[in-house]
């Protein structure tokens, strides 16, 4: 990891969850970290956490389903930390219902749409062209994706969801194609987890008390995995030698069986 101190990571949806366990690891590898969410206070906190580690992290509040904001976002870093060499794309939701019932709404698949795949894209746009106009050939792009970008799961609820996770899919080999058309050797490389013992299910439920109970009693049958254990495959990712691309971790619980 030496040759990634000092140097700059953008780190979406960093306010809890896989995305501050991503932070906390960058920092204490010695990287100066970006991470935005719309929550900035718990990503402030973070950094008060982290102020004796080797890195930094700046924290910063963008709604990642509005355009005009991931620019400013950009902006911001330019000025103020030089540019992205490292883009961890993150972010990311799910909205339970199913495809074909009365809880299927435009504006539930738009908003999934927004943050998983367009926001992933532009930033990944933005990140790329950060990393050319200054000269940085051995950038990395990670794009935090799912199990349910490779099997569409059982589980009704979650089709729309899986279905941006397969476009993640597709978009990760997209811009590994064009970077290679582009004579650079930035990489790309996705991340695919089963079960990660995050609010991400309570969320995708909407919260209710009896969904947090059904969230226990999944999480009482297996032992889920852990988000520092995602963020120990982003390190290894960025510890590979730079003629090495990872192109996708899937990586499950032990017990999960689907
Ligand atoms: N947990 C799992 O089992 C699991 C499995 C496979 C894949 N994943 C993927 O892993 C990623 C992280 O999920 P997680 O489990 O850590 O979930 P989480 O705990 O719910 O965290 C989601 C993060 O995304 C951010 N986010 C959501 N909408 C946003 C928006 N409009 N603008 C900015 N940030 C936004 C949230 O920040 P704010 O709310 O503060 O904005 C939060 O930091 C997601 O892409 C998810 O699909 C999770």
């Amino acid at each position: 990891m030496d040759r990634w101190v000092g140097r700059v990571a953008l780190v979406t949806g960093a306010s809890v969850g896989i995305g501050a366990a991503i932070c906390r690891k960058l920092v204490e590898c010695g990287l100066v970290v970006v991470g935005c969410a719309r929550n900035v206070e718990k990503i402030r906190k973070l950094g008060e956490g982290l102020e004796s580690a080797k890195g930094k992290l700046h924290a910063y509040q963008c709604d990642l389903s509005k355009e005009e904001e991931i620019l400013t976002l950009f902006e911001w870093i330019k000025s103020n930390v030089g540019g992205v060499d490292v883009c961890i794309n993150n972010a990311g939701f799910g909205d339970y219902g199913t495809l074909l019932g009365p809880e299927a709404t435009v504006s539930a698949w738009k908003s999934m749409l927004d943050v998983n795949v367009i926001a992933l894209c532009l930033c990944t746009k933005e990140a790329v062209n950060s990393m050319r106009e200054r000269g940085v050939d051995d950038g990395q792009i990670i794009h935090i994706s799912s199990l349910s970008g490779h099997r569409v799961p059982i589980s009704p609820g979650n089709h729309f969801y899986s279905a941006t996770k397969f476009c993640v899919r597709s978009l990760t080999e997209g811009h590994r194609q064009e970077l290679r058309d582009l004579k650079t050797n930035i990489r790309v490389a996705a991340i695919s987890p089963g079960f990660v013992a995050t609010d991400f299910f309570v969320n995708a439920l909407h919260s209710t008390s009896s969904n947090a109970e059904s969230v226990t009693d999944l999480f009482s049958t297996m032992k889920p995995i852990d988000p520092v254990d995602v963020a120990d495959s982003v390190v290894y990712i960025l510890s590979t030698p730079p003629h090495v691309q990872v192109h996708d971790i899937l990586m499950r619980p032990t017990q999960q069986k689907t």
